[in-house]
């Protein structure tokens, strides 16, 4: 019997090659690089066995019943799985595979670049360069924030956080703080403190979000939240837009609550061209583009296939989620 399988954006070939070469498996692609139309994506997972979608993806009851009961692993060509809804997967023991790890590297360089263009004001002062409005060398003309002898405050300190934390400690960081559900062994010989949140805020000269998307962190970074941090503090986040409250960091931003935000991840994406938060200076917005090296997403796609195929052929997936 032959697998039916739907992928639902064309993919790098270091994963199409791996499906198309599996004999066992009947590849539908939606060939393109921009999303599919919902109402195309409940009507392509129809009969399917095995479903490749993308953080893009909202894989809900509704898709799951569209899919029907042949339906037996989702793989998704990303390490957060909040567009999946797990509940509804794991009541129809469907499978799941993700792609931790491979993208913790390029994800924590990007939130060091981040980071740097942030408070070092990179975007506003290439703009002055195109715009002609550098007129000389002036002493306090764009002036930012430096990471030398300055504490750095991540939130969740998880694979990625971690990264993120051993890159920044080269810069002459002098304390490095993390919070979360619980102190990390990891943490040790990075000479990392474990916090209360609160204390994090208050002392932190960066905070960086990089704690996964689930109930306990929706909006926590909110009106109280930002209230707490330095009025010369810089704001990260390259994990998930919801994590903020973004009518809250607006106005935490135009008020002087903080000094400057730097996103990777919005709510929604992609963010409206209108939006206020694009016609602030002190907030530099990028297109989630954390994982986005060449040959990281080569390697997202080839793991997103493995798990696929292992999922089909009822074996260990090299990266399945427990649920
Ligand atoms: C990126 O945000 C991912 O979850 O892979
Ligand atoms: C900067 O270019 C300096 O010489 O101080």
């Amino acid at each position: 019997q032959m697998l039916k399988v739907f992928v639902t954006r064309s993919i790098p070939q270091e994963g199409m090659k791996l499906l198309q070469k599996a004999a066992m498996c009947d590849v539908s692609v939606w060939d393109s690089d921009e999303p599919l139309p919902r109402a195309e994506l409940l009507k392509k997972v129809e009969g399917a066995h095995g479903l490749l979608c993308l953080l893009s993806d909202r894989i809900d009851a509704e898709v799951l019943d569209a899919a029907g009961p042949n339906l037996k692993v989702i793989s998704t060509m990303s390490v957060g799985f909040d567009h999946l809804a797990i509940d509804e997967i794991k009541k129809r023991g469907i499978r799941v595979g993700y792609t931790p790890d491979v993208l913790t590297d390029a994800t924590a360089e990007l939130t060091v670049a981040l980071l740097l263009a942030t408070a070092r004001r990179l975007p506003e002062g290439i703009q002055e360069v195109k715009s002609g409005g550098w007129s000389s060398w002036k002493p306090l003309w764009l002036c930012g924030y430096g990471l030398s002898g300055s504490t750095v405050g991540v939130i969740g300190l998880g694979r990625i956080g971690l990264a993120i934390a051993q890159r920044l400690k080269p810069f002459g960081v002098k304390r490095r703080l993390y919070s979360g559900r619980q102190p990390k062994p990891q943490a040790g010989e990075l000479g990392g403190e474990y916090v209360p949140l609160d204390t994090l805020l208050c002392e932190s000269d960066f905070v960086v979000v990089s704690c996964s998307l689930n109930p306990d962190t929706q909006e926590l970074c909110n009106k109280a939240f930002f209230s707490k941090m330095k009025n010369t503090a810089v704001f990260i986040n390259t994990s998930r837009g919801a994590v903020v409250n973004q009518e809250d960091l607006l106005d935490a931003l135009t008020s002087g609550q903080i000094a400057a935000a730097g996103l990777d991840v919005t709510t929604p994406e992609p963010l409206p061209t209108d939006h206020p938060l694009l016609r602030l200076n002190n907030c530099v917005v990028l297109p989630h583009i954390g994982s986005a090296t060449f040959s990281t997403r080569g390697v997202m796609a080839e793991l997103s296939a493995q798990n696929l195929l292992s999922g089909l052929t009822e074996d260990a997936m090299p990266s399945e989620l427990k649920l």
